[in-house]
């Protein structure tokens, strides 16, 4: 009997770190968050993920960085894999590959990029012509702010009214060129703790628990709309505030919640001291940080400031490494066109 050829797709996508961070989930099923979110897209950093659709297989192979998936990972991955068969009416089992060019489960937001590539990878392998939009409403399935990778540059997650979620889907704002002079020093925090607790229950949690989480969705929208025209304006001094507002707000929320969530170490909370230090030594905000349910910090800053940024955080106790990065590309097929707006 003639062995099927495999149908196969290779995608690459990125990381992204939220200046306006998702936190709560208003419809498990349907994957839709209470609040929107506002991200940037990093370069140099990738997730690139091989999926090919095979007859022959009794069952899902899933290999992440070289080694077989087991426990949850795999069954994120599955059920992802399952919501494509679904919607394209196959059946064909998998060989999943995707690899990380840094360290996965850092908190470097690889199930961001991870997600991202295996949406396109994915459905492209399945024959279902999916961009911008409506790979941006699959990719949220696997992770939330895999909606977001999907696009480059400044992207907002829009998290829509309709229970249908049909108006729920991220968008570019504005393309990675857009504001040249910024960039991203990651600080990253020597032996940094894995998380013990997935972010999509930690977040139900917060929303159950914390007192203060009505307060922190009432301020999001406000604080989107300011972030939107401080981008637009390339303005730093309006920016970086209330980076550092919402970042504030996110940790309190965690921190407020029942267990309480803490994910900084000593060496992340320095950094953060260092960045008030500086912006109080300039006498105006030179500089801003905001970190995810992770220890390390990115700290953006405008370009004649970054040798002094990145010394400074160098220079603190636990922290392993400056890597600095930009605003870069979303999500693109291998061999295959680029992502675009739907
Ligand atoms: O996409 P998830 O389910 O891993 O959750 C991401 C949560 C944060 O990284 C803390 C915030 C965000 O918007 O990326």
């Amino acid at each position: 009997m003639a062995r099927l050829r495999p149908r196969s797709a290779t995608y690459v996508a990125p990381p992204n770190i939220a200046l306006v961070k998702y936190w709560g989930v208003r419809d498990p099923e349907l994957a839709l968050p209470y609040n929107s979110s506002l991200s940037v897209t990093l370069d140099r950093m990738r997730s690139r993920t091989t999926v090919a659709f095979d007859a022959s297989l009794d069952d899902d192979r899933v290999e992440l960085g070289g080694a077989p998936a087991v426990g949850g990972p795999r069954d994120g991955v599955v059920a992802m894999l399952d919501r494509v068969r679904a919607a394209a009416g196959i059946a064909a089992k998998a060989h999943v590959r995707s690899e990380n060019n840094f360290p996965t489960a850092s908190g470097l937001a690889s199930s961001a990029s991870g997600f991202a590539a295996l949406a396109g990878a994915a459905s492209a392998a399945a024959g279902l012509p999916l961009a911008g939009r409506a790979l941006s409403r699959l990719a949220r399935f696997g992770s939330g702010s895999a909606s977001r990778s999907v696009f480059g540059g400044f992207v907002e997650w829009r998290a829509g009214h309709r229970p249908d979620g049909r108006d729920c889907y991220a968008a570019p704002l504005f393309p990675p060129d857009h504001w040249p002079e910024l960039v991203d020093a990651v600080a990253i925090v020597r032996g940094a703790p894995t998380k013990e607790v997935r972010s999509a229950v930690a977040m139900q949690s917060t929303v159950r628990t914390s007192p203060v989480y009505r307060a922190r969705l009432a301020a999001v929208p406000r604080r989107i709309a300011r972030m939107r025209r401080a981008i637009a304006a390339r303005d730093p001094a309006a920016l970086f505030p209330v980076v550092m507002e919402e970042c504030d707000d996110f940790r309190a929320v965690c921190e407020t919640t029942r267990p309480t969530l803490d994910y900084l170490t000593s060496a992340s909370r320095a950094v953060l001291g260092e960045v008030r230090a500086l912006n109080r030594e300039a006498g105006r905000p030179i500089a801003a940080y905001t970190h995810d349910a992770g220890a390390h910090v990115h700290v953006f800053t405008v370009r004649r400031h970054l040798p002094t940024v990145r010394r400074r955080l160098a220079a603190i106790a636990g922290i392993q490494e400056v890597r600095v990065v930009r605003p870069g590309p979303g999500a693109r097929r291998i061999g295959g066109p680029r992502v675009g707006p739907a």
